[in-house]
């Protein structure tokens, strides 16, 4: 199972606050934010260490440092700028490769208009940023763009995820672990999730 459904009190408590309808922009922000870091502190546990000298206020010793592959912070635009600060925080060298895909409302299918990576995606842990997991289409062609660059570690970090947007990733992409707050009920007709938040994007921005 390529999903970890990341149940700690702190980030259960928070998405129920983001949960409710008539919360202002800033709370939301503020919150997606802070579930983003504490997700990515689970999506990150397996990063390998090594071991460096330095020296310290009583002289030399060694402390740990992440080793080799640097990691590649993968936004998909727009609402996963929403979570990239909280991210950032916790890991600040992170270089950010930008994706922007849209949905076609009718088809719901993904669309590209944008992407920018970081050099050397063949060495770097990606980690996708999304607030929702919908049907899957924009994860697939995301995951697809970063397998064509050369990236062999992906991982994606998720507040909501709906059945249907796993399934297709299991089956597309098997590979690919991902880091969720909840996974919800199902995808309405219009494609959004229920209970779900809404449009993130827009509770995010501020928009509408
Ligand atoms: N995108 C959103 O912002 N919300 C959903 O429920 C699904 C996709």
């Amino acid at each position: 199972m390529p999903v970890k459904l990341v149940q700690h009190p702190l980030i259960q408590h928070k998405l129920g606050l983001m949960r409710v309808n008539d919360i202002t922009t800033k709370d939301f922000r503020d919150l997606a934010s802070e579930v983003a870091s504490l997700l990515t502190y689970e999506a990150t546990k397996d990063l390998p260490t090594e071991k460096r000298a330095i020296t310290g206020w009583a002289g030399p010793l060694e402390v740990d440092c992440i080793k080799g592959k640097k990691i590649t912070v993968v936004p998909i635009l727009r609402a996963g700028m929403g979570m990239m600060e909280g991210v950032l925080r916790l890991i600040p060298s992170a270089k950010v490769s930008v994706v922007g895909l849209y949905r076609n409302e009718e088809t719901l299918a993904p669309v590209k208009y944008y992407a920018k990576m970081a050099g050397g995606m063949e060495e770097r842990v990606a980690l996708i940023l999304d607030p929702m997991l919908a049907t899957g289409g924009t994860l697939v062609a995301t995951i697809d763009m970063l397998k064509d660059a050369g990236c062999k570690m992906i991982k994606g970090i998720f507040i909501v995820a709906a059945p249907e947007g796993i399934r297709r990733l299991e089956e597309r992409h098997p590979d690919v672990e991902l880091f969720v707050a909840a996974i919800d009920e199902k995808l309405n007709d219009a494609g959004y999730i229920l209970p779900g938040l809404g449009d993130a994007g827009d509770k995010i921005f501020g928009t509408k």
